[in-house]
């Protein structure tokens, strides 16, 4: 899936706040195709697990208590150069320094509660599908 696929997450301050259905019509009319779609909620432990990069910053038990906090929604999405093209659309992870237009200057609510991941690199877009996607849900299509 290299340089064609990315993972994101629609985290749960947005899912609360029934944001499921216009972040997925920005990331369909920026031509990215959903190639696997969940509605799932992770654990305490899942979320650290998930996160373990950050381990050592000061906003990791924040991060991880927000993320265990509700549903999310993650999904496998295609289009070419995907993961730089969908860190453009999200914007910057801090809200109030994300460009006009992106998902995050729209949608997020501060650092933390920033409505949206997606992969930093190909390799973790591979490393994220494989954590939340069985093979069979992330090649059937
Ligand atoms: P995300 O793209 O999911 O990757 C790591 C997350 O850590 C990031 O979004 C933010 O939600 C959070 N994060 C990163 N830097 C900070 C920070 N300086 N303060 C608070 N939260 C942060």
């Amino acid at each position: 899936m290299t340089g064609k696929r990315t993972l994101t997450i629609i985290k749960p301050g947005a899912v609360e706040r029934n944001l499921i259905g216009p972040i997925i019509t920005k990331i369909n009319d920026a031509g990215f195709v959903i190639k696997a779609l969940k509605y799932t909620k992770l654990k305490k432990e899942q979320a650290r697990a998930f996160y373990a990069v950050h381990k050592d910053k000061p906003f990791y038990n924040d991060l991880v208590k927000f993320m265990s906090s509700a549903p999310i929604v993650v999904a496998i999405i295609e289009k070419e150069n995907a993961v730089e093209d969908f860190r453009k659309l999200i914007g910057a992870t801090d809200p109030l320094e994300a460009e006009e237009g992106t998902i995050r200057k729209i949608f997020a609510e501060s650092k933390t509660h920033n409505a949206i991941h997606g992969s930093d690199s190909d390799e973790n877009a591979i490393k994220e599908s494989d954590f939340f996607f069985s093979r069979i849900e992330r090649f059937s299509f």
